[in-house]
Formats: C-alpha cells, structure tokens, sequence
C-alpha cells in the first residue's frame, strides 16, 4: 500500500514547536544542544513549511534569503521514523514551487561534507543528490576543526506554464485568465 500523503503548510512566521520536536528526534544529526537551539530559534523566524501526518508532524524546512536570486534551505528535517518515505522530497518540492515566480533562481544549503566521516551526513548527502542538488563548494573552515562545510545549489526550474500564481501545494488548476485586455 502506498504511504499516506502528509500534508504540507506554509507559515511565514515559521514553527518553533514543529522544528524542536523534529530536531530532538534527531541526535544523530542535531546532538549539540546549542545548536539545535539555534536551529530551533532561527525556524521561530524564517518561512517554514511543515509536514504533518494525521496531526503528527513529521517534518519541517525554514528557508531564508541569501542574495534577492538565491535562496537557503536554512534547516531541514525528518523524525527517522517517518524516513524513506518521501516526506523530504516533497517538502523540497514545495520549497521550488514557493521559490518559482519570485526572482529567486537558486536554492542552496550547507551540510557536513564527506571529509568528515560522519556515517549520517553522509545519508544527509544522499539525499541532497537524490533531490537534484549539486555540490558548489568546500568551506572547510565556516564551521571550524572538523567540521567541514559542503555548499550545494540547485536551480530553481523557470515556471513557464503560468502557473505561477496557483497554490503550490494545491493539485487544483489555476483560475482561469482573465484572458487579454479589451
Ligand atoms: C535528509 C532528510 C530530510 C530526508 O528526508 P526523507 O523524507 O527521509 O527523504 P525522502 O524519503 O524524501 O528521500 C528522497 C530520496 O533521497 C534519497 N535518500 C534519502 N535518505 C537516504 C538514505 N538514508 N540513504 C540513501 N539515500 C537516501 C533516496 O534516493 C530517496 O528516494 P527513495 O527512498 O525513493 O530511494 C531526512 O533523512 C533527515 O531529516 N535527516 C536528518 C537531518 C538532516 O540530515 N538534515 C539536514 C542537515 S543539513
């Protein structure tokens, strides 16, 4: 049987509640306790989209701006129990469809990079890839002795359908245009 659809929901003033029960879920990734308040404080501000199942969230993605053309996935996260079942990609989904039509024509993020060792970033990675992103650049000092910074980028596919003014998250049909002036 096919997995539930979670549903997803935009809210400009971002969730601390969401973020925090999904990054203590993550130890593996998120272990170092100010961190994940940064993280935590940091999604209380940005645009954050969220995912939820029958109530439960099951994940959550703040983005911030970088340049008006580029945009960051600031944070991002799954509760393992819910991994694998495409709740990730369907919140980079509708990260781009956000992102389409207002000028912004990259996303990026920074994660650990292979240089690390570190076995769960390098599932983090995976998935990037899987997503579409690239790898842009290596800052192995942004974050200090061991912790080398990986950049990725991706593009932001152009809306050329004019679809552009829909509910990203709706599978309904645009309202129809007003069609030319008279
Ligand atoms: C990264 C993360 C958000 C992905 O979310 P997810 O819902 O599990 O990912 P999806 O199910 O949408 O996976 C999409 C694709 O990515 C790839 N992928 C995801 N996790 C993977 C893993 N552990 N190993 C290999 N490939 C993986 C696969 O190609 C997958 O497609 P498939 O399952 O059809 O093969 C989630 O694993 C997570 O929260 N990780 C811990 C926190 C984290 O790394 N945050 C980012 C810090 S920079």
């Amino acid at each position: 049987m096919a997995p539930e659809r979670p549903t997803l929901r935009w809210t400009e003033t971002g969730d601390e509640a969401v973020a925090e029960t999904v990054l203590r879920a993550l130890p593996d990734w998120f272990g170092i306790e100010d961190a994940l308040s940064g993280y935590v404080a940091a999604s209380g501000r940005l645009p954050t989209v969220t995912a939820r199942l029958g109530g439960e969230a099951v994940g959550f993605a703040s983005i911030g701006p970088v340049t008006p053309g580029t945009a960051e996935i600031h944070v991002i996260g799954v509760p393992p129990s819910h991994h694998r079942l495409g709740v990730g990609r369907r919140m980079i989904a509708a990260v781009l469809a956000r992102c389409r039509g207002t000028g912004v024509r990259l996303l990026t993020v920074k994660t650990l990079g292979a240089a690390s060792g570190d076995p769960f970033y390098e599932r983090t990675r995976r998935f990037y890839d899987a997503v579409g992103f690239a790898p842009a650049a290596e800052l192995p000092d942004l974050w200090g002795p061991g912790a080398p910074c990986l950049a990725l980028a991706m593009p932001v596919p152009e809306d050329r359908t004019g679809w552009t003014n829909r509910d990203p998250l709706s599978d309904a049909p645009p309202p129809p245009s007003p069609g030319p002036p008279p």
